[in-house]
């Protein structure tokens, strides 16, 4: 019996060698970690207890999905901080787990505080995911549901792909994990295939959650067969993981993907099965135009009834979402700087200030459109 955190097997042996994946801690286990930590410290330190089993619940609760080990370091940082045991605890151990995933390497908790209100049109998409609320809850696993896997959204820049991915954990109160695909391959290249696994495996954990992957082709580009790239190697047995993963697991992982550019997407990652649904997100249309400047201002604490929104909407035609957000700032800044308060005549001149990308790379958008059209699901209601 060998035990390792990481292990080779010289390939003659492999035959003969049964693997255990040790699982994570579960709730109980970590009850009974929060429980042993602080009686270990009590011996040396005069710690207070003041959380009843509900507030020990909710600490557990927020330190799934890190390692025994992990668990008890954010426990013990937590309580000599403090010197009790007490309701901050249960939010400064999530602080001490951001810091813990941060150092090992591809994972980032996200902050989530947009809610699917603060993403404008995309009714499609919106009603979908309204559709699979809970539905990795019990009740809906008894009436034969399954969790959704996820969804890759896909779509011309600056359109909410990004936006909605945060939007759904902050609509589903699920907590936001964010795969740092930049660190795939630049730091860990030989270890990828490890890490890779330590991600499902920290995300499994942390279920239910929604795990994000902002751009997807980044990760999986050159896995193809005639990609002349270094790492293609890596990169198809990265992917074969990734769609083991995404076919075979249990736990609920909504995993949210983005993509802009689908010449390089691996074919096997849109087949069914994967994910649950492939949605094409396009330029807003003038009602979904509307919405957004409504709530670009109502950011920017305006009141969107003081503005002609029809007249911005028709001005804006091409404008992506991220750059109606843009005219707005820049309306501010006028505004701010001419002393006068912002009105629409301001917002219309902004938006001449710049020339959209609809315009600029018209011929890219046309052919993600001809692309999507046999392929996803339009984000936008029809
Ligand atoms: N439909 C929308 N409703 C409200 N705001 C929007 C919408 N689309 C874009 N925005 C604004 O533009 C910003 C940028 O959008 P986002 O980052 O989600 O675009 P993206 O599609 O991910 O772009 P990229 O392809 O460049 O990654 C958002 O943070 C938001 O403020
Ligand atoms: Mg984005």
């Amino acid at each position: 019996m060998i035990t390792a955190p990481e292990i080779t097997i010289p390939a003659e042996l492999a035959k003969l060698v049964e693997y255990f994946d040790l699982p994570l801690p579960d709730r109980e286990r970590l009850r009974e970690i929060v429980h042993d930590t602080f009686t270990r410290l009590s011996k040396t330190y005069t710690l207070k207890l003041q959380l009843d089993a509900t507030g020990v619940d909710a600490l557990s609760a927020n330190l799934r999905g890190l390692t025994e080990e992990e668990a008890e370091r954010a426990i013990s940082q937590a309580l000599v901080t403090r010197y009790a045991l007490c309701p901050q605890t249960v939010t400064d151990v999530l602080e001490a787990k951001k810091q813990i995933l941060r150092h090992s390497g591809m994972l980032e908790f996200v902050e989530a505080p947009d809610k699917m209100v603060s993403v404008g049109g995309l009714e499609n998409l919106k009603n979908w995911l309204n559709q699979r609320h809970g539905a990795w809850e019990d009740a809906a696993r008894e009436f034969g549901l399954e969790p959704p896997r996820g969804m890759i959204i896909l779509g011309v820049q600056g359109c909410g792909k990004s936006l909605c991915a945060r939007a759904v954990a902050g609509e589903w109160k699920l907590p936001l994990v964010k795969f740092d695909t930049s660190a795939v391959y630049d730091k860990y290249i030989g270890e990828t295939e490890k890490r890779i696994r330590k991600v499902f495996q920290v995300a499994e954990g942390l279920a239910p959650c929604v795990l994000w992957i902002d751009e997807l082709e980044k990760v999986f580009a050159g896995s193809g067969p005639d990609s002349a790239s270094a790492d293609a190697g890596v990169s198809s047995r990265l992917l074969a993981s990734f769609l083991s993963w995404m076919q075979d697991r249990k736990a609920p992982v909504f995993v949210a993907a983005t993509c802009n550019n689908v010449n390089v997407l691996p074919p096997e990652l849109i087949r069914k099965g994967r994910f649950d649904e492939l949605f094409f997100v396009d330029l807003p249309n003038e009602g979904e135009r509307k919405q957004i400047f409504s709530i670009q201002l109502a950011k920017r604490k305006r009141d969107p009834r003081d503005f002609d929104l029809e007249q911005v909407a028709v001005a804006a035609k091409g404008y992506s979402g991220a750059e109606i957000e843009a005219a707005v700032q820049d309306a501010l800044y006028s505004a701010y700087s001419q002393k006068t308060s912002l009105t629409t005549q301001l917002l219309i001149e902004a938006l001449g200030h710049t020339i959209p990308l609809s315009t600029t790379r018209a011929e890219e958008i046309t052919a993600l459109r001809e692309w999507a059209r046999s392929r996803a699901v339009p984000a936008a209601a029809c």
